[in-house]
């Protein structure tokens, strides 16, 4: 009895010590060839360190030719300095890419779990080997939401984590879907989904979906869509000291694709962010009040709103298009008619721009073109300078169906049929 009472005692220190002083590590193994897999050996370390201890990926190319669903970690460090390297077995992913859970979409790995602490210091990366899928997806007739075509990485049901030092090269399709995340903190991400031989296509930087308490900092992406999106049930998100390339600026939705489902996106802090040659600073999206087919690629009739939201210092070169933009008229390709443009249910409101100032080649500063059915309201454009290059400021201010303007006065009314990128 004495004894094994003293057995006990010993046995619970010594574990106690050994999780203090040094955490179980595990450091994966690399085939070093692409004939081989490294996924299973991959989700093996995170099965034995993945709760309570240390991931580690070496400085060298792991290949990644299957599907990885490691949504259970706790505790954990993922110390990455390697290169993730996905196969191109575009047959493959069509038909093993794992469901997100949302619009249908599928995607390469998900993780998850609570207090995940994820640092590439600034070597680790994600390499899609997006040049195949973009010029796949040519041949598709530019199908770009193709059924089963993956999205990078999907962070669900991420809490309490910290997400930092990543490069993310050439992605599938969506960079970084996040999805049912909370308290959650990623800075100095790289994302670069230029294509080299063609372009890439629906290769957002960053979407946030049912997600909240999110912050991005240091945020850098080429890309030629979205850089960063803030879509369903998206809240209390900040966006600080950010670089978008290329692509369409800050998006707000695709949303109210869900018919009769009630979504929204708020408290939105978005600051300091410099924009090159980006079709948008921000722009808000909305799908039309008739729904046509599915996810995807098909739907509408949503209801909600998107609403308190601030966007301030906000710098841009080459501003391809209206900077702040809205367009309540997403719909199916190829829905019968045009749709309407202003039916929409889903209501925008609070919403304030300041400080926005550089360069632009698009006399419109604004594009609102709200729904005659739920108006814009108290929308806010304070210490606007955008000029051209020879120095003439852009005055346009074009609204269709907004009221109480504060800061500004429409200068003209906005076309009707814009495309989803509000611009006719
Ligand atoms: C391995 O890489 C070569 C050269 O890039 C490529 O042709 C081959 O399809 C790849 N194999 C796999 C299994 O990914
Ligand atoms: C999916 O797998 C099945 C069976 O292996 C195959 O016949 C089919 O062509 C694959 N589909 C795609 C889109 O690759
Ligand atoms: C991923 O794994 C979790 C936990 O095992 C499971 O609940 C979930 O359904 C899996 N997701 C997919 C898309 O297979
Ligand atoms: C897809 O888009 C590219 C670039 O715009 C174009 O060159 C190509 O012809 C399109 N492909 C099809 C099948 O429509
Ligand atoms: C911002 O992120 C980049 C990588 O994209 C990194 O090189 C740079 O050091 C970061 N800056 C700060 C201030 O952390
Ligand atoms: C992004 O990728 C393109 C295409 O490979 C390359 O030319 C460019 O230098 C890269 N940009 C950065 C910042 O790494
Ligand atoms: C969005 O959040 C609201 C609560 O604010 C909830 O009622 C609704 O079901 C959510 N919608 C979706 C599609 O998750
Ligand atoms: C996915 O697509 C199918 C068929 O197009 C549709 O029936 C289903 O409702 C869609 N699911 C979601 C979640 O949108
Ligand atoms: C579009 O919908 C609005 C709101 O329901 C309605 O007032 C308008 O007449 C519709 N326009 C067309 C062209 O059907
Ligand atoms: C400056 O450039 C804009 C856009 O090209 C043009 O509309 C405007 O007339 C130019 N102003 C002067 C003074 O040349």
């Amino acid at each position: 009895m004495h004894f094994s009472r003293i057995l006990a005692v010993f046995t619970a220190l010594t574990c106690a010590s050994a999780g203090r002083l040094s955490p179980k590590t595990c450091v994966i193994p690399a085939s070093g060839t692409n004939e081989t897999d490294d996924a299973p050996a991959i989700i093996s370390a995170f099965k034995r360190c993945g709760r309570g201890g240390k991931v580690v990926f070496k400085p060298t190319t792991y290949y990644v030719n299957s599907v990885m669903n490691i949504s259970w970690l706790q505790d954990v460090d993922i110390d990455l300095r390697g290169n993730l390297l996905w196969s191109t077995d575009i047959h493959y992913w069509l038909n093993n890419s794992l469901e997100v859970g949302y619009q249908n979409q599928s995607t390469a790995w998900i993780l998850g779990g609570d207090n995940v602490r994820i640092n590439g210091h600034g070597v680790g990366t994600l390499d899609g080997n997006g040049d195949y899928w973009y010029e796949w997806i040519q041949e598709q007739e530019n199908t770009s939401n193709y059924p089963g075509r993956p999205i990078a990485l999907t962070l669900n049901g991420l809490t309490n984590s910290v997400v930092k030092g990543i490069n993310f090269l050439r992605s599938q399709m969506w960079t970084m879907a996040i999805i049912y995340s909370h308290h959650v903190e990623f800075d100095s991400i790289l994302v670069n989904n230029t294509g080299n031989r063609v372009d890439s296509s629906n290769t957002d930087g960053a979407d946030t979906i049912r997600s909240s308490h999110i912050s991005f900092n240091n945020l850098t992406v080429y890309n030629g869509d979205d850089s960063i999106s803030f879509k369903a049930n998206s809240t209390d998100i900040t966006l600080t000291n950010s670089h978008f390339y290329n692509g369409l600026g800050v998006a707000i939705g695709s949303i109210g694709q869900l018919n009769d489902q009630f979504e929204t996106v708020e408290r939105i802090r978005v600051e300091n962010v410099f924009y090159d040659n980006t079709l948008h600073a921000v722009y808000f999206k909305t799908w039309t009040d008739d729904q046509n087919g599915y996810p995807p690629n098909g739907g509408g009739g949503g209801l909600g709103y998107a609403s308190n939201m601030l966007f301030k210092d906000l710098t841009a070169t080459s501003m391809r298009g209206s900077a702040v933009a809205i367009s309540q008229c997403t719909r199916f390709i190829g829905a019968p008619g045009d749709g309407n443009c202003t039916n929409s249910q889903f209501q925008i409101k609070d919403i304030t721009v300041a400080n926005l100032h550089g360069t632009t080649e698009s006399e419109r500063v604004t594009s609102f073109q709200c729904s005659a059915v739920a108006p814009c309201t108290n929308l806010g454009m304070f210490d606007i300078d955008l000029e051209f290059g020879n120095g003439t400021k852009a005055e346009e201010y074009l609204c269709g169906n907004v009221e109480r303007p504060r800061g500004f006065e429409c200068t003209g009314s906005v076309c009707e049929g814009g495309s989803s990128t509000g611009e006719c």
